[in-house]
């Protein structure tokens, strides 16, 4: 897809309209989106037996519509359990933060299936369980609520006790908090997991063509009074060029996944929205595997599987990247590594 086929009324759309609740379950009932080269989704889900979940039961049914997920999440979860297979060749070890619910939870899925041994982020334990029930044979599930940082700080602990990755997606994000939650969740976490844990080969971080629209607010991120989502999904996607740069051994993008149908594409009661599910993960999935064409860019900003050419200026500006790591390291008293 291009960047032009973003419609320009999507920045309206979500950022209008009433409360997530009956609206959106109702929305969950509708069929996912397809790909022409991709067999459809069948709609029912697999016949396997839940997993324990540890001390704390899962919820919700497998893959937890309406609770956690969208039904057109549940099915896309199906057609992957149904429909891949493991990959000739290589694998990695990947670890995907918010891979409970949505796009990261079925970007898990796809490259456990295709062999890959995959580690699961959840904010707490009910959801650890939830994603233990659903995604039979992670290596492991850490925990931590990325909007408290000294929840993300202990989580960073948790994944460098757990040994060597080759890639990390960061993946998890929060929408429709107050601003000074989106500064934590959206940013300052994924800032700090990026230089607390021992780099990878290979990082990708989620935006969202909503970071247009978005601003550096320095004053903001240094005195922690809040950013919006869109200023967010401009940081993320800045820190992710500055880390591009600043460790070139390393290959690290920001990959915005288009308008789709999880929860969180349904927030503002949206009954529809415009892009591909699959799409909206299988970039990701594109970059961790490394084995088809093109597939070892860095240093962009991607949008299923193209560079992006409709991108604020700021992303590929390093000396905003400098004053935003600055900021950043200020307010959380990390400073952000040189490549070692
Ligand atoms: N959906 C879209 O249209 C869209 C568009 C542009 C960009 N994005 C970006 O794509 C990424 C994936 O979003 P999605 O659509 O898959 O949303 P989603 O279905 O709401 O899933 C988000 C995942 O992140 C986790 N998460 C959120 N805040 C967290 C926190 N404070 N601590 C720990 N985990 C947290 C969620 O955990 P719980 O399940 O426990 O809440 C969930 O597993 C996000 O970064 C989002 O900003 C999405």
């Amino acid at each position: 897809m291009t960047p032009n086929a973003i419609p320009c009324t999507r920045r309206s759309l979500l950022l209008t309209g009433t409360a997530l609740g009956a609206v959106v379950l109702a929305a969950c009932t509708s069929a996912p989106p397809q790909n022409a080269s991709t067999p459809a989704p069948t709609g029912t889900q697999p016949d396997r037996p839940p997993t324990s979940g540890g001390d704390v039961g899962a919820q919700g049914g497998l893959y937890g519509v309406g609770v956690y997920n969208t039904r057109q999440v549940a099915d896309e979860l199906a057609w992957i359990h149904e429909n891949i297979h493991p990959l000739a060749g290589d694998t990695k070890r990947i670890l995907i933060t918010g891979s409970a619910a949505g796009a990261g939870q079925l970007c898990a899925a796809y490259l456990l299936k295709r062999g890959h041994t995959v580690v699961a982020h959840a904010r707490n334990v009910q959801r650890a369980a939830d994603v233990r029930r659903d995604l039979p044979g992670l290596e492991h599930v850490v925990t931590g609520d990325l909007l408290d940082l000294d929840e993300t700080r202990a989580l960073a602990g948790q994944i460098n006790a757990l040994g060597d990755f080759d890639v990390i997606i960061h993946n998890a994000g929060e929408y429709g908090l107050p601003d000074g939650d989106l500064l934590n969740s959206n940013s300052l976490s994924p800032y700090l997991l990026t230089a607390l844990v021992t780099p990878p080969q290979q990082l990708s971080y989620l935006t969202s063509d909503l970071h247009l629209g978005g601003s550096v607010r320095l004053d903001e991120v240094r005195s922690g009074g809040g950013i919006s989502y869109g200023d967010s999904k401009l940081h993320v996607a800045m820190i992710a060029t500055a880390a591009a740069r600043l460790w070139p051994s390393r290959q690290v993008n920001a990959v915005a996944p288009g308008w789709i149908p999880t929860l969180m594409g349904f927030h503002n009661g949206n009954t529809s929205t415009p892009d591909s599910l699959r799409d909206g993960y299988m970039t990701q999935v594109w970059l961790a595997e490394g084995v088809e064409p093109g597939s070892d860019v860095t240093g962009e900003f991607l949008f299923h599987q193209q560079v992006e050419t409709r991108v604020n200026e700021l992303v590929h500006d390093p000396q905003a990247q400098d004053r935003l790591l600055a900021a950043y390291a200020e307010q959380t008293g990390v400073a952000f590594p040189s490549e070692s």
